[in-house]
């Protein structure tokens, strides 16, 4: 396809799933898959944003389903999240980056709640953003989005109202969302946002994604004829 004009790239997102299945391969405890997951996040968020210059990127953290796994679990992925944020802060000047956080916060501890806030003031004098959902659920947001609404006393809801009042906010939804694992479903992730993103899965569990497949990703989104329900050249 020739003539075809190259699709923009503003928004990638990622499903990091396969931290578990990394782990009990190495018969790990689940929790270092999750380390080293964290370790893969930081380099691709990095490679998205540093090198390949895209404007904001996503990731699915924690969903509002995985509160179903064992404390000891959970427990492990919320302190690598506030060691996350502690780096942020403190590298704020070097990352250049804007945490932005997705999800549903008020069940955190008023710790972690404030840690949040200050990780998201501390950096939000930068344009390129990062979307970290944590106790994210797409059917949730929407739900949060439209009881919100109601609260302000709306009687008629139009989509610009869900969009202004999910969590991604002023995020464009994704281009490119992929999910890593080998699963092919979305996990109740941006339900609303991905109404024309591209999808793409791969077997890859993620501590083992690379940046070299960031790339060949991309090569395909480029390929894919986007029509967003019209007809080429009409
Ligand atoms: C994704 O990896 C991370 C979270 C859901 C927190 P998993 O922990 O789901 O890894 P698998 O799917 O069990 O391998
Ligand atoms: C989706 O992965 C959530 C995240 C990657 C954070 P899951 O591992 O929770 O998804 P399911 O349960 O296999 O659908
Ligand atoms: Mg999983």
């Amino acid at each position: 396809m020739a003539d075809k004009k190259e699709n923009t790239l503003n928004h990638i997102s990622f499903i990091m799933d396969g931290n578990g299945r990394w782990a009990k391969r190495r018969l790990l405890p689940r929790e270092l898959g999750h380390v080293e997951g964290a370790k893969k996040f930081r380099e691709i968020v990095r490679y998205c944003i540093d090198v390949l210059n895209i404007k904001y990127v996503s990731c699915y953290v924690f969903s509002t389903e995985n509160w179903n796994r064992p404390k000891r679990e959970v427990d492990g992925i919320f302190k690598i999240c506030y060691d996350y944020m502690n780096t942020c802060i403190k590298e704020n000047e070097e990352n250049r980056l804007r945490v932005r956080f997705l999800g549903d916060r008020s069940v955190f501890s008023q710790e972690f709640q404030d840690k949040v806030a200050e990780t998201e003031e501390v950096t939000s004098k930068w344009d390129r953003t990062l979307g970290v959902c944590i106790n994210y659920g797409g059917q949730d947001e929407i739900v949060n989005a439209v009881n919100k609404l109601i609260a302000e006393g709306k009687t008629h809801i139009t989509k610009e109202d869900i969009t202004n009042n999910i969590y991604t906010g002023i995020m464009p939804p994704p281009d490119m969302i992929v999910r890593t694992g080998g699963e092919y479903r979305l996990s109740n992730y941006f339900m609303w946002q991905s109404a024309y993103s591209e999808l793409f899965f791969t077997k890859t569990l993620w501590p083992d994604f690379s940046k070299k497949e960031v790339d060949e990703l991309i090569e395909q989104y480029k390929t894919r004829q986007r029509n967003f329900g019209g007809v080429k050249n009409a």
